[in-house]
């Protein structure tokens, strides 16, 4: 009796499934249209299907009061994967609208008041019949059988497996995501017989892959097959006809994909996870976004971080903040530029590509400079220093984009009586960022002028532009929502999260399984217990328990989705997280090397001066990504050798940042003192209880740097001059600061570990022992940011180099 119950549930359970996602396939089935049919909008069941239920051909509305007819992937999810559209720039009404195949040959596509919207060309031809192939094609065929007209001719954004790219034709992105017109970028052959893609915007017309700064040859492209033929085939391998190759990362028969040029600009293949029914992106053109480089409008640069988004230099503003492509503004009179004096504005890595005036390699920087000076055309000057410095004078400000991998940097002109430094775009509700950029902006050397030297401040702005935390001081936070509404489509986000962030919660027993029931102890500090595991993807991570936690589950995962987005070479990357009932764990990359401490106090090997050097400056850009991750402020609290891992490469990997907040947090901010911090490495208002800022890790950096220097703990160290406490540091401080402004070298020499045997660089000793005295400053504001630490080190870096 109970049996026969569950199965008549059963069959009623498969009967809903059946009907719920092939509703279309039982109410009116079919895949073919005869002379005479038509397709009307707004009726649910007129649909062409292809016989194996991949693809439906009909109407498709995008939420506007507006319909096109086109091809779409059939039951991937409520919002259709549309794949190829005949209207694309011309809706049609949502009723009244009709796609019909002609008794004269051509299939139209009519709009309520009968006008043709759209045709084949395929007049007074002996067509028979439309038909939707199991390939996602749309065919018009002869009583033969033989195909007088296919969509797979005229693409729209996407290209099939097996469909054709050829010398005809072109892939062009949709606007944006709510509408499916064609955009700026295309895909399709130059007449050099090259693949690439091309924006050809309003403003410009830019190639921008494969990369415009090589050449064919070296982009592994050729010029000399004509053939112009590419193809995806069904294995998930795409072949062109200038020797560009690639394959689906998930490549294999069975899954079905599309190769898609984006509204972002980039071209992805997608494959469709069965599981999910999501789209995950298995190959992309760009690995940096930005490189679509004219993404963002007039006058603003494009920053990563990690969306796409675009901000606007200091002294410009938004011009329009529902239209996150419509560019920047200057904020000065522009006519100012050609009766006065000017300056410029330094920003690094970063380029605004293309529009040069002229191109001079070989050219120092300050004759380049005049050169922009001189021609009232030049809006900015871009200069690379590779080998002996390239010059671009630029007439305009376009194709604006941040990469960390862009060797110059980009000066903008701007009237000398203008200061930018105290732009009104800064939003009052941000103030704290505000106040952190004036500090930055006021507490730095040289303004940069026409006269004197550069503008240093700048070095921070590109520093934050470069890592993409520039947000919060530079960028509307209104402009950002505004992004986030219109941004990417839910199935590019879902690739994005696969294969950008691989951040994701782990259930307890997968983090029990990899770590053989929490086996292998690594070590233990305040914060937690850390544990060795290996995942189930064979990836070794580290696993972090920690302490009881009785935060609120709400805090703790805002807590997390903070710590998840933070990505900087110099921090260990955090890959998940575990919460389950009172279980908090953590799950960090695996860092091979031990420990900085083990590195330069221990007896046996230890770091030669170079490496000492690169920890110093990769420790120094890791905390400076933390501070200045504005909206997000992140303070470390414990900064020390221990927390500082090094990799196989002997770079510094920051651990333990982000969980002074994650620890327990009882009354406001008291447990707080007594959990993080470590004897030796805390600034006195710890002590004082004083609030607490950014400037404890400057202390504790510089305690770090100090040590590096000596090979000997700043304690045991000042110990030898006195009684080693908080005062002795003191004392060691003003004593040594005495000592480098009188210039006593020797005294310097003296100083360094002596087991380098006085292998080391003297200007760049001097420079970490005055920062490493500069940041344990008893008065906080007396100490540096990160930031301008190092701008300061990575100076020297320079010095030393061009000393080899
Ligand atoms: C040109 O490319 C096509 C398609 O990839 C290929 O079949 C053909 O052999 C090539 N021709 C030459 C001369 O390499
Ligand atoms: C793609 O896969 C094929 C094997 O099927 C291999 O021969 C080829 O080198 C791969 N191409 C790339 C670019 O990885
Ligand atoms: C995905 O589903 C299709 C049909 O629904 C099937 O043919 C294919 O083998 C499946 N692919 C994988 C990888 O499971």
């Amino acid at each position: 009796m109970r049996s026969s119950i569950l199965e008549s549930l059963h069959l009623s359970l498969l009967f809903l499934l059946l009907s719920s996602s092939f509703p279309v396939a039982i109410s009116r089935s079919r895949s073919s249209l005869k002379i005479g049919d038509s397709i009307s909008v707004g009726k649910e069941s007129e649909f062409l299907i292809s016989p194996d239920n991949s693809f439906t051909c009909g109407f498709y509305s995008l939420g506007t009061n507006a319909n096109w007819f086109g091809i779409w992937f059939a039951n991937t999810g409520a919002r259709h994967t549309v794949v190829w559209t005949a209207n694309r720039n011309r809706p049609v009404n949502v009723k009244g609208s009709k796609a019909t195949l002609r008794r004269d040959g051509t299939m139209v596509l009519t709009d309520v008041d009968e006008a043709i919207v759209w045709q084949t060309n395929t007049v007074s031809t002996d067509v028979a019949a439309a038909e939707l192939l199991d390939s996602g094609n749309l065919v018009l065929k002869n009583p033969l059988g033989e195909i007088l007209w296919q969509s797979f001719d005229f693409p729209t954004d996407t290209l099939l497996p097996t469909q054709l790219l050829t010398k005809n034709t072109r892939l062009t992105s949709a606007l944006s995501m709510d509408n499916c017109g064609s955009g700026y970028f295309n895909l399709y052959y130059g007449s050099d017989n090259v693949l690439r893609l091309i924006s050809d915007s309003p403003d410009t017309s830019t190639i921008y892959w494969p990369n415009p700064d090589l050449s064919t040859y070296s982009n592994g492209r050729t010029n000399y097959n004509s053939s112009r033929i590419a193809v995806l085939d069904r294995k998930g391998r795409f072949l062109s006809s200038d020797l560009l190759q690639f394959n689906a990362s998930d490549m294999g028969y069975g899954i079905k994909r599309r190769l898609t040029i984006d509204y972002d600009g980039n071209l992805r293949v997608y494959s469709l996870d069965n599981s999910t029914s999501l789209w995950a992106i298995t190959w992309q053109a760009l690995i940096q976004p930005c490189n679509v480089k004219s993404i963002c409008g007039r006058n603003s640069i494009c920053v990563y971080s990690p969306e796409i988004k675009c901000t606007c230099p200091p002294g410009f503003k938004v011009k329009d903040p529902s239209d996150w492509n419509s560019g920047c503004k200057a904020m000065f009179d522009e006519t100012l530029l050609n009766s006065e004096k000017v300056k410029f504005l330094e920003i690094h890595h970063t380029d605004f590509y293309g529009f040069d005036l002229n191109w001079t390699p070989l050219l120092t920087f300050e004759t380049c400079r005049d050169t922009c000076v001189k021609d009232y055309r030049c809006q900015a000057f871009s200069y690379r220093l590779l080998g002996n410095g390239y010059c671009y004078t630029k007439s305009a400000l376009l194709n604006g984009y941040t990469s960390p991998d862009f060797p110059g940097s980009i000066y903008i002109k701007i009237p000398a009586s203008v200061d930018p430094s105290k732009p009104d775009i800064f939003n009052p509700s941000s103030s704290n960022c505000a106040l952190t950029a004036a500090e930055i902006l006021v507490g730095s050397p040289s303004m940069y002028d026409f006269n004197s030297k550069r503008v240093r401040w700048a070095y921070v702005y590109s520093f934050a532009a470069a890592l993409g935390v520039i947000e919060a001081t530079f960028v509307l936070i209104g402009w950002w929502f505004l992004f986030r509404k219109h941004g990417v489509p839910a199935s590019v986000e879902a690739g994005y999260q696969m294969i950008s962030s691989q951040f994701r919660r782990y259930s307890y027993s997968e983090i029990k399984k990899a770590t053989g029931n929490f086996k292998e102890e690594l070590g233990r500090g305040g914060s937690g217990v850390v544990y060795r595991g290996v995942l189930s993807d064979e990836r070794v991570v580290a696993v972090k328990r920690l302490g009881d936690a009785y935060q609120a589950q709400e805090e703790y995962f805002a807590e997390i989705s903070t710590l998840g987005k933070i990505n900087h070479m110099n921090l260990v990357r955090i890959w998940g997280f575990c919460s389950d009932r009172r279980h908090r764990l953590l799950v960090y990359e695996y860092i091979d090397n031990l420990s900085l401490d083990k590195h330069i106090f221990g007896g046996g090997s230890h770091l030669g001066w170079k490496q000492r050097y690169a920890v110093a400056v990769g420790t120094a850009k890791g905390l400076a990504y933390l501070h200045h991750e504005c909206l997000e402020w992140v303070i470390h609290c414990d900064v020390k050798p221990e927390n500082i891992l090094l990799d196989s490469d002997f770079q510094p990997k920051i651990a333990d940042f982000g969980l002074a907040n994650l620890s327990q947090r009882e009354g406001p901010g008291s447990e707080f003192t007594r959990v993080r911090g470590t004897k030796g490495y805390m600034a006195p208002e710890w002590a004082l209880n004083h609030p607490i800022t950014a400037k404890v890790d400057v202390f504790g950096y510089g305690v770090v740097i100090l040590e590096m220097v000596r090979g000997l703990r700043l304690y045991d160290w000042v110990a030898e001059d006195g009684d080693g406490d908080e005062a002795a540091v003191a004392n060691f401080c003003r004593k040594t600061k005495e000592r480098m402004n009188n210039g006593d070298s020797a005294w310097v020499e003296g100083v360094v570990d002596s087991r380098l045997e006085g292998r080391f660089s003297r200007n760049q000793a001097a420079a970490l022992i005055l920062t490493g005295v500069c940041c344990v400053e008893e008065d906080r504001n007396k100490r540096p940011t990160m930031a301008s630490v190092v701008q300061t080190l990575l100076e020297c870096e320079d010095e030393d180099e061009h000393e080899a």
